[in-house]
């Protein structure tokens, strides 16, 4: 029988599990601890690292923490560009057909946004190409949900958060919270999305230019979607003309998710509805279905 007391590379798992005091430890974070031992040692054993190799590996995790500061979060960025932000969501958005897909989060909501009339424009720059964003939200039966909040938040025409950029851009430029109407409607003025690169002057940029990986985030409008009695939504619509949609740096795009974006020649309605003399906009009709509220609720963090 193999002694646990003492390390072997063949017993090396067991050898560092059994050390947990189950008499002592939380369950589940002796579950959590033990999985991550088994697994780690398995890409060990796998990779089967030099010395310099994994002193290079400590390296790189300890800039991507030095990185990090009050309004950066660079470990998320890094789960975000391993796919991991995507799969923990999607192990936790699990909902019945037809409903909304979720998707993730991104680094650049604020809870301080502007609640604005139906009709609203967030395009406080007015700069881009005119858009109409008009939608239901609705649950599974098709019964439309009245005062849902509809909250966006997009980059401006030159690819940055007002967040990213400020004193250069208006507070508050390309966000907005919307609230249904008794039908379950909304509706909001923007300029269509463009796709734009994932922060990338830092290690994570580093890795992904070193694996030939593209920056850049498929053209979306992000919406985070709640109303009393349901589950909320954090999800996307995204531009179906974008070249990204397949090479969406951080894995956000859903097939259900892609908007049917129409461009409209007609320049009295764009007058009508607040465009000025804009010759032509977009319009996309994005409905959203929300399930019962589970009390499986994600934290919105800020970092
Ligand atoms: C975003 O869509 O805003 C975003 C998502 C993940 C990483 C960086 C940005
Ligand atoms: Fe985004």
């Amino acid at each position: 029988m193999t002694d646990l007391a003492y390390f072997s590379e063949a017993a090396s798992t067991e050898v560092v599990n059994a050390r947990i005091d189950e008499g002592k430890a939380d369950p589940r974070l002796a579950a959590v601890i033990s999985a991550l031992t088994r697994h780690l040692h398995a890409f060990i054993k796998e990779v089967e690292p030099s010395h310099e190799e994994w002193l290079a590996g400590i390296q790189y995790l300890t800039k991507v923490g030095q990185t990090c500061t009050d309004w950066r979060q660079e470990f998320i960025l890094l789960s975000d560009v391993l796919g991991v932000s995507m799969l923990v969501d999607a192990i936790n958005s699990r909902r019945p057909s037809g409903a909304t897909e979720n998707t993730i989060l991104g680094p650049f909501y604020v809870f301080d946004r502007p609640m604005l009339e139906n009709g609203a424009s967030i395009c406080q720059d007015g700069k881009g190409e005119p858009c109409l964003v008009t939608g239901t939200v609705r649950d599974g039966d098709g019964n439309p949900i009245a005062g849902a909040v509809v909250d966006v938040w997009q980059t401006n025409e030159d690819g940055f958060y007002d967040v990213q950029q400020k004193g250069l851009q208006p507070d508050g430029n390309m966000r907005g919270a919307f609230t249904t109407d008794a039908d379950g409607r909304y509706s909001f003025r923007t300029s269509k999305p463009r796709y734009y690169p994932i922060p990338n002057d830092g290690p994570v940029g580093v890795l992904l230019e070193a694996l030939g990986r593209s920056f850049n985030r498929a053209a979306h409008i992000h919406a985070i979607v709640s109303a009393t009695g349901f589950d909320t939504v954090i999800t996307h619509i995204f531009e179906p003309g974008c070249q990204y949609l397949r090479d969406d740096a951080v894995f956000g795009v859903k097939a259900s998710l892609i908007g049917d974006f129409k461009r409209t020649v007609d320049p009295a309605r764009a007058a009508a509805l607040g465009f000025g003399d804009a010759p032509f906009f977009w319009e996309v009709a994005a409905n959203f279905v929300l399930t019962p509220a589970t009390g499986a609720q994600r934290l919105i963090h800020q970092v």
